[in-house]
């Protein structure tokens, strides 16, 4: 993707898909390319958690056991998040909304703002392709960019291609038990957005079983034409 392709308006993106299917690493190119701000609530979360904050306190023995923190916090969150200076050039969200309670609260929000949701993009994959891909998963210590054991290897070993830190660090809920009950929480509460956005007129749906530039790419053209 082409930075020169960058939107006039200030869009505002949705990332769906469960644990493992890309949410992260799609969002983090979005934002190098479109300059979209890239907000996680799982990495606004941990942050919380690592602050020891009341939000945090609250919210960790849930992500520890793979289910999902209550609505009220995570909206408060994204809320505080969404008002801060940067998120006016536009947003990809990634991992919010996840409940309807969550999307429908995402749609007052953003009316209040004046701005409107340009698409919400299901990234389609297999369950049980998911498993392998957080197995393997870790991210840099400096910057936060992702790899993975087999789909992406940092080109010079144990050294980030980004910010060239020699520190990695693997997710404590990445463990196999904690996988399938995140995919659970994923079908029963998650899941159902996809037909939410169909309503709405605002989901497109990208093949995510392939290579990341692939659905790169796809994403790339999704984005080109909901933001024109
Ligand atoms: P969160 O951090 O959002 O985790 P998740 O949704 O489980 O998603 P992941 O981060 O595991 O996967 P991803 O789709 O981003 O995949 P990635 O790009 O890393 O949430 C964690 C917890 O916080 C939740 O369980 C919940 O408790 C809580 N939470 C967060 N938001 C919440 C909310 N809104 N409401 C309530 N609770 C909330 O890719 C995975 C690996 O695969 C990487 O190694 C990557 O390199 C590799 N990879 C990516 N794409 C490909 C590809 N195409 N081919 C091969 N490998 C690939």
């Amino acid at each position: 993707m082409d930075g020169s392709k960058a939107p006039t308006t200030a869009p505002v993106l949705i990332l769906l898909g469960p644990p493992g299917a890309g949410k992260g690493t799609q969002a983090r190119m979005l934002d190098h390319a479109y300059g979209l701000v890239q907000l996680s609530t799982g990495d606004l979360l941990r942050a919380a958690v690592a602050a020891g904050t009341d939000a945090g306190n609250a919210a960790k023995a849930v992500m520890d056991a793979g289910g999902l923190v209550s609505d009220d916090i995570v909206i408060a969150i994204l809320r505080d998040r969404l008002a801060e200076p940067d998120c006016a050039r536009g947003v990809i969200l990634d991992g919010f909304p996840r409940t309807t309670i969550q999307a429908e609260a995402l749609d007052r929000l953003l009316s209040e703002q004046g701005k409107r949701i340009n698409a919400a993009i299901s990234l389609d994959v297999d369950d049980a392709a998911m498993v392998a891909r957080i197995a393997g998963r870790f991210t840099c210590g400096g910057c936060g960019e992702g790899y993975h054991d087999s789909f992406k290897l940092p080109a010079i070993k144990g050294k980030c291609d980004t910010c060239q830190s020699t520190a990695f660090k693997r997710r404590a809920d990445d463990t196999p038990t904690t996988v399938a009950t995140r995919l659970a929480a994923y079908h029963a509460q998650t899941a159902p957005l996809i037909a939410f956005y169909e309503t709405q007129g605002a989901l497109a749906r990208v093949d995510a079983m392939g290579a990341i530039d692939d659905v790169a790419t796809a994403l790339g053209a999704i984005v080109a034409k909901a933001t024109a």
